[in-house]
């Protein structure tokens, strides 16, 4: 294949993330490496802003997926960026059109539908390159190199836990839009497939057995506090001590990310006050329509009898921390500390290890430290046929990861341990190859 020098995009939901990698597009090498051609998205002020900032002629510019996808393929890739539900239909159309895809994760809830992706790719030699933007941090590549150069001697066990942080989970896995599974998917799949994802990377290995507890335990009716009226502001007997205040939290004492969380422009001050009270970030966290768990465990054996247990939980501050034990040595990481060590068996001292940016501010104000504009960077080499594919989260090493996902929750619900292969060939076919 000769190289796309300008690789053309379509936009197929240009909401949060959607505008995030266009704007990444934009600034890579200095705009000549992608050019959005085309865009479909719903909202029409969403929809404006990027035919604008982006130039796309009138004829490229659609209301839905359906629309855009209903013509022939007019671009090389089609970002993906609809909410979790919504990627099955246009991911499969966009297949079958010839398009190479940016897919965010997950790439669905529905086992099924994540099987029949991979092997409508797989079956028309179709690129896909899924969100998992944690691997693309320089962190976690500094780790990764780390790990790859053999000084830990052999791998035996891994830690790895992602604190979600009170105050993230509240937002966005209680009051906000990834509190109910039902409308987009569970815990470990929304939020922590990135940390399996990772995981996975680490140790280039395959899991073979898994199991995992967890559940929503806090924020559920039976935590509210006695008269908790079920907006905060209502009068609430509660509200000058409790941490989750709607007024503290998105307005007081607000850290930068939540400041932001209203990004639809508003008028003034009063009229953005307004929209805030009636909308569903000033409910009672015990009050809310959530059901996604608060804190999870997921045991794993893999290959070569290596252990690792992931943790996710909400009450903390938030970050990422990790720990890989060696025969030789052991690495030790923590984002929030801007701290990566390696403890060395022979010499008993310990090495700082260059992470560049090892704090990883992986928020999504924060560009997920980085990640944002790495994924664009290697998908511009990766459609070039131009990376070492083990680098890449393309569909076959994503959906290997979603059903390490799957299988933990089927665990979890059913307290058993979880054989890999035997559900990968329930849901797959029997000895597929990712
Ligand atoms: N990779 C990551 O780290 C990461 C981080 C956050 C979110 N996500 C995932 O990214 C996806 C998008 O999340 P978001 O925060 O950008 O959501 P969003 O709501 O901001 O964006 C989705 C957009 O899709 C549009 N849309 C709705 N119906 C459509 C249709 N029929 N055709 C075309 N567009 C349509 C919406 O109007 C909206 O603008 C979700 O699946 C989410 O889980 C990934």
């Amino acid at each position: 294949m000769s190289k796309i020098e300008q690789i053309k995009v379509i936009i197929v939901g240009a909401g949060n993330r959607g505008q995030t990698y266009a704007r990444h597009m934009k600034s890579f090498n200095n705009g000549k490496g992608f050019k959005i051609v085309g865009v479909a998205e719903p909202d029409d002020a969403r929809r404006n802003d990027v035919k604008a900032t982006y130039e796309i002629p009138d004829e490229n510019v659609y209301t839905t997926w359906e629309d855009i996808l209903n013509r022939p393929k007019f671009a090389d890739v089609a970002v993906i960026s609809t909410m979790d539900r919504m990627h099955y239909g246009p991911a499969m159309k966009a297949i079958e059109l010839g398009y190479d895809l940016l897919l965010e994760k997950p790439v669905s809830p529905e086992p099924k539908e994540c099987a029949d992706i991979l092997k409508a790719a797989r079956a028309k030699g179709t690129k896909i390159m899924v969100c998992h933007v944690l691997r693309y941090t320089s962190a976690f590549r500094s780790l990764k190199h780390f790990i790859q150069s053999g000084k830990l001697g052999k791998i035996m066990s891994v830690q790895h836990t992602e604190a979600v942080g009170n105050l993230h989970q509240s937002h966005s896995f209680v009051r906000g839009r990834w509190g109910n599974s039902c409308e987009t998917s569970p815990m470990l799949l929304q939020k922590s497939c990135h940390d399996l994802d990772i995981i996975q990377w680490f140790l280039d290995k395959k899991c073979k057995k898994i199991q995992s507890f967890g559940s929503l335990k806090y924020f559920t009716p039976e935590n509210a506090p006695a008269g908790a009226t079920d907006r905060c502001h209502e009068g609430c007997p509660v509200a000058d001590t409790c941490p989750y205040e709607a007024t503290r939290v998105y307005y007081k004492d607000a850290p930068n990310w939540l400041k932001h969380a209203f990004t639809r422009p508003f008028d003034s001050e009063e009229e953005r006050r307004e929209h805030f009270l009636k909308s569903q970030y000033s409910r009672c966290v015990f009050k809310c329509d959530n059901n996604v768990v608060d804190h999870q465990t997921v045991n794993m054996l893999f290959e070569d009898d290596i252990t690792v247990t992931f943790t996710m939980a909400a009450f903390n501050k938030g970050g990422r921390s990790t720990r890989v034990m060696g025969t030789k040595g052991e690495l030790f990481f923590e984002d929030d500390l801007a701290s990566a060590r390696f403890f060395n068996f022979d010499t008993r001292s310990y090495e700082e290890l260059p992470t560049n940016e090892a704090r990883v501010d992986a928020s999504i104000n924060g560009g997920h430290g980085g990640g944002d504009t790495g994924i664009v960077a290697v998908l511009y080499d990766y459609i070039n046929d131009e990376i070492d594919m083990k680098e890449v989260s393309e569909i076959g090493i994503s959906i290997e990861n979603h059903m390490l996902v799957f299988a933990a929750e089927e665990s979890r619900m059913t307290n058993t341990v979880v054989d890999i292969k035997e559900y990968n060939d329930k849901i797959m076919g029997k000895s597929f190859e990712f």
